[in-house]
Order: structure tokens, then C-alpha cells, then sequence
């Protein structure tokens, strides 16, 4: 495994990020796909196995339970001080007034709480879901502040939300001499390249760490087009990103398995390397439900495309309209 400063912060992560929103019981929450603890388990300890060290959760994931299964696992197969545990905070944690969002009052909550699901005293990565609109900034930093000055968390991080609001939240944070955001975990694949005309720039030129989600498209790119899985049936929030009908995505997904092909490794392999590669991406945050996902996206990390077969990868690209939960949460 390689492993890499997040953006300008001395914090060394994994080159890989294991995505914990596949681990969460079913019945709870928004994702019945997911696996149970005791099936979920194993990827957690394997993970940890190949030197990933990084791994990525949000107290929304499964109603709280993805943060309790992965908590449980890392205190029983490794140490506290030997990985880097990130979680989320704004997703809606029960109806009625306070129960989501990035007000002060949410924020002071939900820190505990997911502390508490998580065992332990502090999250290396304390990050925002989504921009709260409803929710002054100034508020929303202060108490990001408060929470790293209380021990609560180390570093704090941003996730999907348009450029001018994260350089907005830098710069409000500067100001007031608040703790700044150091990472950006954004929506980054072959199949949506929005990020390249602002927000990746904007990363690159202010020292921030980049963890995209969903670097395979949730499996569009591992796979023929047309076949499914019990995930993609179930994946809601999927079917607001992809559609079967869209051509371009098609023909991008089929220049992925080709070129896999020619080098005869899966497909998965060729689609991680291209995010690995894309600056100034540091680590992207990998969702594995069989074995074999894990061992692929090792893999991946010493796979280095050549300049022609990256041009081939990314020729065939249509600029899509903005999207990435920007606006409604999942
Ligand atoms: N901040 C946000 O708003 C946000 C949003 C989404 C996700 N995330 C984070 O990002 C993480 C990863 O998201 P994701 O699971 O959507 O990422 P992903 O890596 O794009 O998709 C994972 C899926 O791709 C398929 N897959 C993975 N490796 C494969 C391989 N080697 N061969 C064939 N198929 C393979 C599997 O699909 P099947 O299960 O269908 O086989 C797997 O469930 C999440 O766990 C979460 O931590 C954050």
C-alpha cells in the first residue's frame, strides 16, 4: 500500500479509502443493500490486511449502524492510533426539529453520538455531508471549531457542495481564524467529470485533500451495462445518477472493459487507476460488498495507465448537468 499526506495537513492516510457506507444493517436506514455486521466484518479486517488505513463512514449510513459495526470491528482488529477514522454529520437522524442539518445544536449532538456508535474519544476526520442552506456558515464553522478544540475531532472535512461554497467556507474559516477544512470528498468517476472545471482546481491550488465517492459508479464501470446486481436494484440514490438509456455513459464503460481487456486485469482495476491518477486526488473512497472488490482496488494502486490510455478513457466523455446530491441528500 502507498500512503499519502491528506492534501497540505501532515495526516498520512492510504492511497485507498474503504467506504463503510456498504456496512450497516439492512432493515435500518436508506441502503438495503448493505451487509450485516457479521458479513461485514471480514472486509474491515482484510482491508486493514492490505495496509488500507483510511476508512470512511456518516452517523446517516444504516441508521447509525454502519458507524457501530465498523467502530466494533477496528477496536478488534487493530489500534486506535493506526488508523484514520472518518464520519459525517448534517443527514437526518429523526424527524422533527434539530433531528439534521449543520446547525450548532445538531453539530454538538452528533459529534457525541457518533463518538459514542464509533467507541471512541475522537474521529480523525470530522466531516460536513452536504452544505446546509437552511444553516449560516459562521455558525456551522464555529462549531466545527469548537468541536476540534475539544478534542472531538482532529482535522475537519467538506463533502459534495458547489465550489464558490467551499471557497466561501475557506474563507469565512480564515477570517475568524477558525479550523479550516482540509479535505473535499466529492463525486469523481469516468462517468462524471464535472469536478475537473472548478472544484478539483480549487483543491489543487489550496493544499486540500480529495477523497471522491463512488469511483466505479457504484459498479456502472466494472461491468456490462446492462447487468445488475442486488446493489445497483436497491441502490435509490443510484437511479438519480445513471440511467441505462445514456448512451455516452455507455460507450465509456465499454472503452473501460476494452482496455482492460488489453491488459487482461478487471475493469474495476482500470476505472480506480484512472481516479488514482487524477489530480489532485489523494485517496477515493472504495465501496466493496465481495472479497475480490478489496484485492482489485490494491491492485489498482500500482497500475499506472499510460498517457494514450487515459486519453481513450476520457475522450469519450459528454459534460453532464451538475449533480452529485448537491442539492438533496442521500
Ligand atoms: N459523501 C457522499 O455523499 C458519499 C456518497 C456516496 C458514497 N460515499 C462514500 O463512498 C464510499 C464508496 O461508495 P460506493 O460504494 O458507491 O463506491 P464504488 O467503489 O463506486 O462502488 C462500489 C460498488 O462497485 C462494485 N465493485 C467494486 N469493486 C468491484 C470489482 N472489483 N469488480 C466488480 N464490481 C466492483 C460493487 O457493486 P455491486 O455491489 O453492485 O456488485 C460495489 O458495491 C461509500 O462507502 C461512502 O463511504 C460518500
Amino acid at each position: 500500500m502507498e500512503y499519502i499526506k491528506l492534501g497540505s495537513t501532515g495526516l498520512e492516510v492510504s492511497r485507498l479509502c474503504l467506504g463503510c457506507m456498504s456496512y450497516g444493517i439492512p432493515e435500518r436506514g436508506a441502503h438495503a443493500w448493505t451487509l450485516g455486521e457479521e458479513e461485514s466484518r471480514p472486509f474491515i479486517q482484510r482491508a486493514l490486511e492490505l495496509g488500507i488505513n483510511f476508512f470512511d463512514t456518516a452517523n446517516i449510513y444504516s441508521d447509525g449502524t454502519s458507524e457501530e459495526i465498523v467502530g466494533r470491528a477496528l477496536r478488534d482488529f487493530t489500534t486506535r492510533d493506526e488508523v484514520v477514522i472518518a464520519t459525517k454529520v448534517h443527514g437526518r437522524m429523526r424527524p422533527g426539529p434539530n433531528g439534521g442539518g449543520l446547525s450548532r445544536k445538531v453539530i454538538m449532538s452528533e459529534i457525541d453520538h457518533s463518538l459514542k456508535r464509533l467507541g471512541t474519544d475522537y474521529v480523525d476526520l470530522y466531516q460536513i455531508h452536504r452544505w446546509d442552506h437552511e444553516t449560516p456558515i459562521e455558525e456551522t464553522l464555529e462549531a466545527l471549531h469548537d468541536v476540534v478544540k475539544a478534542g472531538k475531532a482532529r482535522y475537519i472535512g467538506a463533502s459534495s457542495m458547489y465550489a464558490w461554497q467551499f471557497m466561501t467556507a475557506l474563507h469565512v474559516a480564515e477570517r475568524n481564524n477558525w479550523t479550516k477544512f482540509v479535505s473535499m470528498q466529492n463525486y469523481v468517476n469516468l462517468l462524471y467529470r464535472e469536478e475537473e472545471r472548478e472544484m478539483l482546481p480549487l483543491c489543487e491550488v489550496n493544499g486540500i485533500g480529495v477523497i471522491p465517492w463512488s469511483p466505479l459508479a457504484r459498479g456502472r464501470l466494472t461491468r456490462d451495462w446492462e447487468v445488475s446486481s442486488v446493489r445497483s436494484d436497491t441502490d435509490e440514490f443510484a437511479k438519480q445518477l445513471y440511467s441505462r438509456t445514456d448512451e455516452a455513459d455507455r460507450l465509456v464503460a465499454l472503452r473501460v472493459k476494452e482496455i482492460a481487456e488489453e491488459r487482461g486485469v478487471p475493469r474495476a482495476q482500470i476505472a480506480l487507476a484512472w481516479v488514482l491518477q487524477k489530480k489532485p486526488v489523494t485517496a477515493p473512497i472504495i465501496g466493496a460488498t465481495q472479497m475480490h472488490h478489496l484485492d482489485d482496488a490494491a491492485a489498482a494502486v500500482n497500475l499506472k495507465l499510460s498517457d494514450s490510455e487515459i486519453i481513450r478513457l476520457e475522450e469519450l466523455y459528454v459534460p453532464h448537468p451538475v449533480t452529485g446530491g448537491l442539492n438533496n441528500f442521500k
